[in-house]
């Protein structure tokens, strides 16, 4: 539908005590959309620094912007230059026909059959982590700062996958390091007035390139060390040596494989997707079950049933209870809610409002995952919501791995690995916290993490 010119625009907002817009929403992107949702309705428009921004608040909206209308949409120019600073032009920071072919090139790679080929690399990560951060003996007991334990087990398994190589406590800690300042970095730079260029003295550019040393050699050691032959073997089923391999099933005029810079960039792109996520997705797990013990002795049941005779890959399969308790808790805490972000490429109307050209639309996760529209008593953790023959979840009104053509690559390994780390963790620990302790506020640092550390005691049973 083109647009009216009789159409109303949504009405404007103005932030609480005067701040300017900007400055709230990058102290409190939650708090900022909620206020403007109370405020405005489904619906919310800003003007900020000449720009228009929209936020929708409903699920018809999150699927009109993501899927019906995703030719009218593309990701944000500034943003992907921004974070291509860091990671190069990977399937994450290109878009067009550039993001099309990398896309098509690696979406075999992460496709389930293939995710069941990283399967052992991933239990040995989640074993050692295991052993290293927790209780080994039988009534053994520490208390945990459960992000930080989260943040060692899915570097592990993130790095295992990708190279095949255990990599020691400090190794990986340096790694999680660098890329969560980077991110940090580049979250920051989104909110200025412009991007400076490398050549030009910045806040935080020396720090920028000491973490990008610390990525980029790290990866250029390992590619070479594979393409030289000294680690090919048992690495056939890693990540890395399906980048090597990876082939465009309908070849343009560019390359038919991913050139040496690409697979360098992906490589970027997978430490700096695919671990916070994760480790955000499992801290809030964790803590979901130290406060919910009825629900822990349900899975302890239906993991004992399913992993009679089968293989890992079958048993994961066979935990529809163990799934939908990770896919309620990212409900409740969807890792990736900040940058969800779209730009209008031409006039298009959504629902019944007119949205311009380069208008930028937000779509606020955090806020379609706890409407009552679609979820009866939205902040209880209720993972029955997602068992088999639950009512049906309204359509986009769960976006915890987006929609649409950019829909998470990442969505299968994520899903394998989340469901592998919590069913070792639920069999071999009892979880429990203070008396009258409760889980902590989120706060978008990144990914979605707990404002003040989440502590958990694990009991090795
Ligand atoms: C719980 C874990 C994860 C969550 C919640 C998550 C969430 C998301 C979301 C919401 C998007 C869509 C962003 C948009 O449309 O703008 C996305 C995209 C993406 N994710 Fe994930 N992700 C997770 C894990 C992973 C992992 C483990 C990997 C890789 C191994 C990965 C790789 C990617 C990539 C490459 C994209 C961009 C796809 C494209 O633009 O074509 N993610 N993810």
């Amino acid at each position: 539908m083109a647009i009216n010119p009789s159409m109303d625009a949504p009405p404007a907002v103005k932030a609480p005590l005067g701040l300017p817009l900007l400055t709230y929403i990058q102290q409190d992107p939650l708090g900022a959309a909620s206020h403007f949702q109370r405020r405005l309705g489904d619906v919310a428009r800003l003007n900020i620094l000449f720009r228009r921004i929209y936020y929708f608040f409903s699920p018809e909206a999150a699927r009109q912007i993501l899927v019906d209308h995703q030719a009218d949409f593309t990701r944000e120019a500034r943003l992907l230059k921004i974070f291509e600073s860091f990671q190069g032009k990977n399937v994450l920071t290109t878009e067009g026909a550039d993001w099309e072919r990398q896309r098509r090139i690696l979406a075999p790679g992460f496709s389930p059959k293939r995710i069941s080929g990283y399967i052992n690399l991933m239990r040995a990560a989640i074993h050692d982590s295991v052993r290293e951060e927790l209780p080994a003996v039988r009534g053994g007991s520490a208390i945990v700062d459960v992000d930080a334990l989260t943040t060692c087990i899915t570097m592990d398994v993130i790095l295992r996958t990708l190279f095949s190589q255990p990599t020691t406590r400090t190794e990986a800690n340096r790694v999680s390091t660098a890329i969560r300042a980077l991110t940090r970095q580049s979250m920051r730079e989104v909110f200025w007035a412009f991007i400076p260029p490398e050549w030009m003295p910045y806040p935080g550019r020396a720090e920028k390139r000491k973490h990008l040393r610390v990525i980029n050699t790290l990866i250029a050691t390992q590619v070479d060390a594979r393409k030289s032959g000294v680690t090919s073997s048992g690495s056939s089923q890693d990540v890395l040596e399906m980048l090597l391999a990876a082939r465009d099933d309908q070849p343009t005029s560019a390359s038919a494989t991913l050139t040496s810079k690409e697979i360098h960039d992906n490589c970027v792109l997978l430490f700096s997707a695919g671990f916070d996520t994760a480790s955000s997705a499992l801290t809030w797990w964790i803590g979901l079950m130290a406060t919910h013990p009825e629900v822990v002795a349900r899975l302890r049941d239906e993991i004992g049933a399913a992993s009679a005779g089968a293989s890992p890959i079958e048993s994961v399969a066979r935990l529809p209870y163990l799934n939908a308790t990770i896919k309620e808790a990212m409900r409740l805490y969807p890792p990736s809610t900040a940058l969800f972000t779209r730009v209008a490429l031409r006039d298009v109307v959504i629902g019944d409002t007119p949205v311009k050209k380069g208008t930028l639309v937000v779509i606020p996760i955090w806020h379609l995952h706890r409407d009552p529209r679609s979820f009866d008593e939205p902040g209880a953790f209720r993972p029955e919501r997602f068992m088999p023959g639950a009512p049906a979840i309204p359509r986009s009104a769960y976006l915890a791995f987006g929609a649409g053509p950019h829909f998470c690559l990442g969505q299968h390994f994520a899903t394998i690995e989340m469901a592998l780390i919590a069913a070792h963790i639920v069999q071999n620990f009892d979880l429990s916290m203070e008396d009258g302790a409760v889980l902590p506020e989120p706060v978008v640092d990144i990914a979605l993490k707990p404002k003040t550390p989440l502590r958990v005691r694990f009991t090795r049973r």
